[in-house]
């Protein structure tokens, strides 16, 4: 997987509830080395605004919504996350920023790196720079 894209999860749901089973190399497009999440947003805050060198991600919002703004240097798109049996993959090289959570909302995070903070550019014009010189 190269681009920016929706997934859809298969959920096994009965009387009792949802279930949501996720594995590397199968719903989830790569080796999954690390998870994260963040919650507790104020409806004001604009995470990420950064990209990674290195690492793939997929996200997905376990409670709540929030909005997903991509770029790949050359063409920008939005995405909303609003149910738990969705997910954005974001590949590397990608700019990215999480913003208009609801109060509620939970945003789970895997990878396919571990953490490096050398891999971030936090700079937006070094970062088109780097995609654009490829
Ligand atoms: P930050 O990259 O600012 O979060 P976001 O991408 O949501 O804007 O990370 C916040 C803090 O958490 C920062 O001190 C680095 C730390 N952190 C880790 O230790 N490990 C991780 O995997 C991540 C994503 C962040």
């Amino acid at each position: 997987m190269q681009e920016t894209q929706m997934i859809s999860f298969q959920e096994h749901g009965d009387s009792r509830g949802n279930l949501i089973a996720l594995e590397g190399e199968k719903e989830i497009p790569f080796h999954i080395q690390r998870i994260f999440y963040i919650y507790g947003m104020d409806k004001t805050a604009v995470r990420g605004q950064h990209a990674n060198r290195k690492s793939n991600f997929v996200m997905i919002c376990l409670k709540g919504t929030a909005k997903i703004k991509v770029d790949d240097g050359r063409k920008s798109q939005t995405f909303v996350l609003e149910k738990p049996d969705q997910g954005l993959f974001i590949p590397k090289e990608t700019w990215k920023e999480m913003s208009d959570f609801s109060a509620d909302s939970v945003l789970l995070v895997l990878s396919d790196e571990t953490y490096d903070a050398g891999e971030y550019i936090r700079d937006y014009q070094e970062f088109v720079k780097e995609v654009t010189d490829l």
